[in-house]
């Protein structure tokens, strides 16, 4: 219809003319390290696949495994006849990792954050979430239709001042934050909003997409400072270390029972395919078994740091800022021809003026080529 590819054409040309406009480009992963774009081999550092987990030999088994008894899809919702065999074991698993009574298996992250808060939350609640939280923290937020208000990054003063504001104005509270942040790296203050939240009667919702298996000894941002913190909902992916799919929310039993009748994301979408669920399974096994192999791109990262003078990284998450997008357009471009695929991140994934390298560290990743990567990023963008 000629007014919609208008509409369409005059929005990419804006996007194109701010060097935000984004193209999906072909990418074989050959084995959780390396990669073929555009006919080369380059050696990722913005993989999520933090313990090459994808391509494990025993995860693949246990996924071609279930593929052959169970199927390719699940059919149908959980509700219906979605609910393989397979769930039942990963999420006791998760649940003793977490800590907590019970967990629900989402099809996706995304998908759990959309689901999980406007169960819990509506119009006549607050929500008190930190400005950097992940873009599926805000979609089940304004999803939710209750007062969302943001404090700064990590500013535990500020999400009190707006909590004792507030607080009494609603009926139900639930203070947000990623565990460990997507695109910073950097870990949340967890045990003093974790304080906050119980004597403000707020509920605190971590995701921890980016801690699972590699922070905190495998456990989670919860786990980061020693201990385990008491947090009620505990969101997460299976995508990133896992190196599967899927999402998931540890908390008790009631609030799981709840989240099973209530998310709309559960309840309206197909189960996860039954090889997902066992790779998930077969990888926490993995993780359990080699807490060692776990803290290694946490220590890979660390190295990174510790070459070009930064501060220590916190979790495998390094960003380099650059400023604006074209900045981070071309910087990119320049570690691909060196051979590194560094995906440069723009707004508004980041706030605008952070456009930003973002590298990601693996378990596999040879010392030697991040020292590469280091003396690259130090001569070529940080002097350059
Ligand atoms: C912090 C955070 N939460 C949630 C998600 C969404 O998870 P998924 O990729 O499983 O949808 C991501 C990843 O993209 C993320 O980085």
């Amino acid at each position: 219809m000629r007014s919609l590819d208008d509409f369409a054409a005059q929005k990419l040309d804006a996007l194109e003319r701010a060097s935000l406009r984004r193209k999906l480009a072909e990418t074989a992963r050959l084995d959780g390290l390396w990669v073929v774009r555009n006919g080369r081999r380059l050696l990722s550092f913005c993989c999520n696949d933090y313990l090459n987990l994808s391509h494990h030999p025993a995860i693949k088994e246990a996924a071609i495994a279930a593929l052959s008894r169970y199927g390719v899809g699940a059919g149908a919702s959980r509700l219906v006849t979605g609910n393989h065999p397979l769930y039942a074991e990963l999420e006791r698993r998760l649940a003793r990792i977490k800590g907590t009574e019970a967990t629900c298996v989402f099809g996706s992250g995304y998908l759990a954050n959309a689901g999980i808060i406007p169960a819990l939350i509506g119009p006549r609640d607050l929500i008190v979430i930190d400005e950097l939280s992940h873009a599926c923290l805000w979609a089940g937020a304004q999803l939710s239709r209750a007062t969302v208000l943001t404090f700064r990054h990590c500013d535990v003063a500020h999400a009190q001042d707006l909590l004792e504001q507030q607080r009494q104005r609603h009926e139900r509270a639930l203070l947000v934050t990623d565990g460990v942040f997507s695109m910073d790296g950097d870990l949340a203050p967890l045990p003093a909003l974790a304080a906050l939240a119980e004597r403000l009667d707020t509920w605190l919702m971590v995701d921890d997409a980016h801690g699972l298996g590699v922070v905190g000894g495998g456990g989670g941002s919860g786990f980061a400072r020693g201990g385990r913190l008491d947090i009620p909902l505990q969101m997460g992916t299976l995508s990133k270390a896992i190196g599967a799919y899927g999402g998931y929310l540890c908390a008790s039993s009631a609030v799981i029972d709840l989240i099973c009748n209530r998310a709309r994301s559960l309840i309206y979408s197909t189960g996860l395919p039954p090889a997902m669920v066992a790779a998930a399974i077969a990888a926490l096994d993995l993780i359990a078994r080699d807490p060692a192999y776990a803290a290694l791109p946490l220590a890979k990262a660390r190295a990174f740091t510790q070459h070009l003078g930064l501060a220590p990284a916190a979790s495998p998450i390094v960003p380099v800022v650059v400023g604006e997008a074209d900045a981070a357009l071309q910087a990119s471009a320049l570690l691909e021809a060196e051979g590194f695929l560094v995906t440069a991140i723009r707004p508004p994934t980041v706030p605008a003026g952070t456009a930003r390298l973002r590298f990601t560290f693996t378990a596999a990743h040879p010392d030697h080529d991040i020292e590469r990567l280091a003396d690259v990023v130090r001569r070529r963008i940080l002097l350059g």
